[in-house]
This record gives C-alpha cells, sequence and structure tokens, in this order.
C-alpha cells in the first residue's frame, strides 16, 4: 500500500512491510466518490484526508452515473417546480423544507461544477442542454456528452484536486469502524484494502469525519452499484450510536441490462426521456395500461411492472431501435459500450432488462448541514438520509444532493474550523496485511447467500413470509459474517433494511409489500438504533 498512496506523508520506516505515515488534518473524509471529492475541496484550504478504498476515481458509483444532475436552468423551470416534483415522486416523506432547499441551491451547484472544469453538454448558444428523466415535469437533467456525466464529472474533480495542496488521499486503504469518546467522533479505524477488514485496524485519529461510503446495492445480487457500495457506512455510524432512517426504501432501477454481469449494467432512464418504449416479448408495450406517464411513470411503478413482465415470463425489453435509432451514437454511447460487453447491438435489438438494486432513500439521519447525531460526524451522498428522496427518490436528484450538502458541510466546518487545532499523528500500517485465501473463499459464500437471499426476499416485492425467512436466512450465516469487520457491517446494514421492511406494515413508494399493499395514510418516516434492530431481530 505504501507505494500506492498518493500525497503519502512519509515513506517507509524500515525495510518489512511496515510503512508510518503522519497525518495532520482537520477533517478526514471516508469514500472517494463525488461526494467524497466536493467536500474535500469546498474544505480547503483546510487540511483534509480522503480515504479511498481504491485508485482515485475507481469504485465508486458516481464514476458510473449515466443520467446526471437534476436542476431548474431551463427556460420556464423554477427550484418550486423542481422541489414539487421530489415532493410527488417521494410517496409522502420527502421532508419539504430540504426539497426546496437543494432544488434552490442547485443553480449554485451547477455553477461550481463548471468551474472545477466540468464539460457539461451546451448548444449553440452556450446554453447548458437539458436531458428528461421520469417523473420530472420538464427536461431538467444536465449531462455530459449524453450519457458521461458520472466519469466527467468525477475526472474533472481529480483534475482540482490535484491542485489542490489541502487534500491528500490514501488509496487502497479501508475504513470498517469508527472511534467515539463520549459520543464524540474520535478517528478511524482503517486496513489496507487487501485484508478486507480482517485482523486488526490501525485508529487515524480525527475530530471531524464526515462518512461518503456511498449506497448498499452490492448487499443484492442484482444491482447496478459496484461491489464497494457495501452498506458498511450505515453500519458504522449505527454501532457508535447514530440514528438511522429509512433503510428499508431501496430504489431498484427498472432498465439494468439483463446479461448475467455482476453488477449489471445499466440502461439509463434518459434513453426513456428520448422516447424509448418498454415493451414485452410480444412488442406489447406494457406501461401504457398502468400509468398515464407510461415509461415516464415514478421508477418504483416501472420496476413493478417489469419485474411482474419478468416473472410472468412475457420478458421485459427496452425498445431503443425503432425509437432513438442510430441518434443513440451521438447521445447514449456508454449504453452502446455496455451492451457490447454484453453482445447486444441495441441499435438493432431491444435490450433485455431486468429491475435491479440502485439506491438507497434512507441511510444515516443528517440534519440541513448533513451533521449526524454523533458529534463530530457528517454524512454526504447516497450514505445519508437528508430528507430528500422519502420513499422514492426522482431521477439524477442523488449527485445534486451530494454537491449540495458537500457544500453545506463544509460551510459547517468552516464555521467551526477554529474550536477543534489539528494534531500530527503518526500510524503505522502493516502493507502486506490480505485476507487468508481459505477465509476469503468461505466469507465470499456466505455473501453470495445474503446477497441472493436480499434479492429474492427484499426486493422490488415482499411480504411476511419472505421477510421472515430472510431473518431466518440471516441468523444462520451471522457466525461467520462475525469474522471479518467488513461483512460484519455487510449483515448488520442488511439487518437494518430487513428490520424496516417487517416494520413497515403498508406500500410506499419502493417499498412493496404484496401482504399489505394500501399505502397506511398516517405512516411516517422511520428512525431506528442499534439496539432497536437487535431486538427486533432477536425476537423475530
Ligand atoms: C439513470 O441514468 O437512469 C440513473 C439516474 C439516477 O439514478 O438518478
Amino acid at each position: 500500500m505504501g507505494q500506492k498512496s498518493r500525497n503519502k506523508i512519509t515513506s517507509k520506516t524500515n525495510k518489512t512491510a511496515t510503512s508510518t505515515y503522519n497525518f495532520q488534518h482537520e477533517v478526514i473524509i471516508v469514500g472517494a466518490g463525488l461526494a467524497g471529492l466536493f467536500t474535500a475541496l469546498k474544505l480547503a484550504p483546510l487540511p483534509t484526508t480522503i480515504i479511498a478504498a481504491k485508485s482515485l476515481g475507481k469504485g465508486t458509483s458516481s464514476h458510473w452515473a449515466q443520467g446526471g444532475i437534476a436542476a431548474a436552468i431551463g427556460e420556464g423551470d423554477k427550484p418550486e417546480t423542481h422541489a414539487e416534483d421530489t415532493i410527488n415522486v417521494g410517496a409522502g416523506l420527502v421532508d419539504e423544507n430540504i426539497a426546496h432547499l437543494v432544488t434552490k441551491e442547485a443553480n449554485d451547484r451547477i455553477e461550481d461544477l463548471l468551474k472545477f472544469g466540468v464539460p457539461f453538454d451546451k448548444d449553440l448558444e452556450g446554453k447548458l442542454q437539458l436531458s428528461k428523466e421520469a417523473a420530472h415535469s420538464t427536461r431538467r437533467i444536465v449531462r455530459v456528452e449524453g450519457d458521461r456525466a458520472g466519469a466527467a464529472i468525477m475526472s474533472a474533480l481529480i483534475e482540482t484536486e490535484k491542485n489542490t495542496p489541502s487534500i491528500r488521499i490514501l488509496e487502497q486503504v479501508e475504513v470498517h469502524k469508527l472511534a467515539v469518546e463520549a459520543n464524540s467522533i474520535n478517528g478511524v479505524y482503517i486496513w489496507p484494502s487487501a485484508a478486507k477488514g480482517t485482523g486488526e485496524g490501525s485508529l487515524l485519529k480525527g475530530k471531524r469525519v464526515i462518512l461518503a461510503t456511498g449506497g448498499c446495492g452490492h448487499l443484492f445480487s442484482k444491482t447496478t452499484n459496484p461491489n464497494m457500495a457495501r452498506g458498511e457506512g450505515i453500519a458504522m455510524a449505527a454501532q457508535i450510536g447514530a440514528v438511522i432512517s429509512d433503510p428499508e426504501f431501496i430504489q431498484f432501477h427498472p432498465t439494468a441490462i439483463d446479461a448475467d454481469l455482476d453488477p449489471a449494467p445499466l440502461a439509463t432512464e434518459a434513453l426513456r426521456g428520448e422516447g424509448a418504449h418498454l415493451v414485452n416479448k410480444k412488442g406489447e408495450r406494457f406501461m401504457v395500461d398502468i400509468h398515464e406517464s407510461a415509461e415516464l411513470a415514478p421508477r418504483d411503478i416501472v420496476a413493478r411492472a417489469v419485474d411482474r413482465e419478468l416473472k410472468s415470463g412475457r420478458g421485459a425489453y427496452l425498445d431503443c431501435v425503432n425509437t432513438i435509432g442510430s441518434a443513440m451514437k451521438d447521445h447514449f454511447p456508454t449504453v452502446i459500450q455496455k451492451c457490447k460487453e454484453a453482445d447486444i447491438d441495441p441499435l438493432v435489438e431491444p435490450i433485455p432488462i431486468a429491475p435491479a438494486a440502485h439506491f438507497q432513500m434512507g441511510g444515516i439521519v443528517t440534519d440541513a448541514n448533513g451533521r449526524s447525531t454523533i458529534d463530530g460526524l457528517w454524512a454526504c451522498g447516497e450514505v445519508a438520509s437528508t430528507g430528500l428522496h422519502g420513499g422514492n427518490r426522482l431521477a439524477s436528484n442523488s449527485l445534486l444532493e451530494a454537491v449540495v450538502f458537500g457544500n453545506r458541510i463544509a460551510e459547517d466546518i468552516h464555521n467551526e474550523a477554529s474550536r477543534r487545532p489539528q494534531e500530527t499523528i503518526a500510524i503505522t500500517l502493516n502493507d502486506e496485511q490480505t485476507i487468508s485465501p481459505k477465509l476469503d473463499k468461505k466469507l465470499s459464500k456466505s455473501i453470495k447467500t445474503l446477497r441472493e437471499m436480499m434479492f429474492q426476499n427484499v426486493g422490488v416485492e415482499r411480504d411476511e413470509k419472505g421477510l421472515t425467512e430472510a431473518v431466518r436466512i440471516l441468523k444462520d450465516l451471522e457466525p461467520e459474517l462475525q469474522e471479518s469487520e467488513k461483512t460484519k457491517n455487510m449483515c448488520l446494514t442488511a439487518k437494518f433494511i430487513l428490520t424496516g421492511a417487517i416494520n413497515r406494515l403498508e406500500s410506499r413508494g419502493s417499498h412493496y409489500r404484496t401482504d399489505k399493499p394500501e399505502k397506511n395514510k398516517s405512516a411516517k418516516r422511520t428512525y431506528l438504533k442499534l439496539d432497536d434492530i437487535e431486538n427486533k431481530f432477536n425476537n423475530t
């Protein structure tokens, strides 16, 4: 690890595989997706250490984002309308103040990204080009080269970060545990990535920690998320007493490319925004009878419809051939490439699709400044539950949430910076620490069972029988999953999702229970702590 780390402060101290690093930071950021990088840039010049599990830019959901960022920029569009769309799609659980605050700050954050060098698509007059996605009342998504927003944004931020001396990146390092003292954060425990949370972690002290660890799609066997998105942020925060909200709301993207690939590549919703149709084997547009907006209905409704077509044997496809046609080459190069990797030519045949876990609406409860319930711990991006998404997220609101709260968190920390002086911390890491092949194989088998169980039993549709069976399977797996900090975290976050799903005796947004298909009008957001989970789990 020592040789691979960027902005490394000291080199190896001896000829064995142990390295000592000196740190002097005000802030530690765990995670190097859009939320982590943008927040670090906004924190400059405060000394900040970012911990990245892979080499910078790799393994993050942000990098894979195809759609773009929603912002009320177009003629006649207003932040209020964007907020209304967000609230309407969120199944009655959106925090309206947060929706208004986020949509109002969207334009300024797009300006920031332009300043950081993001080459958003513009028309001949120099105006930003806007795409349409489901449940937006107008074209509102800023994009890059059609469907390359995530990769382009990340690459611009990485370039800017290289010229920002206050940011140090520790690469190929993972955090699996947080340190706390009297309900106040005291740092993070780090491991070389190759150790996968086995053996001892080293304490990297810090009085301000921002978790930007992303989502939990990898807890499900079908997901559009990279395998780093395994929900560890929720588990780490819960273990030090943080409150978790709405973990049961998992958004399944309706149009993952169904080609037996793990993770499943995405066919962006912007394709439907440009007119692509959802059809079954007979070529019938099944969404037309289900919702007045047909293919552009809210994502939860489309995901369930696709799921039902597949389960009924009628099949589900995204037809771009007779709709977008050869214009795909200019506007959707990533989708064409992903299809090619799966041996599909979307210019001549419909794309086989299936729903896949894509985004977690709930997470670590945060306030309007991204603060969790633990002093010194902020959460940003998908790992946080800001209240913006309610029970169902509006497309392309996730990158927006990351930059709006990244900016708010940075301002919050700038406002208090003088109260927590930096100290020099020396830590020693064993660069050669790796998981034993035998344990790795054993844990991989348990992870596979866990992921299949989550997709089958806590998936697009749920019921009491399936959820109870999921608890039984997880109880069987638990002793083995306790053998590494990483899998312990995966197990705990799965328990949160499962418990949330068992407790919510209704259907709303992305949480659909076939045994409780109605919405309970008085149901509210879910707030859970570690003890609630363990008690419920042990008694189910
Ligand atoms: C997509 O491009 O379909 C995904 C966008 C999002 O999840 O917001």
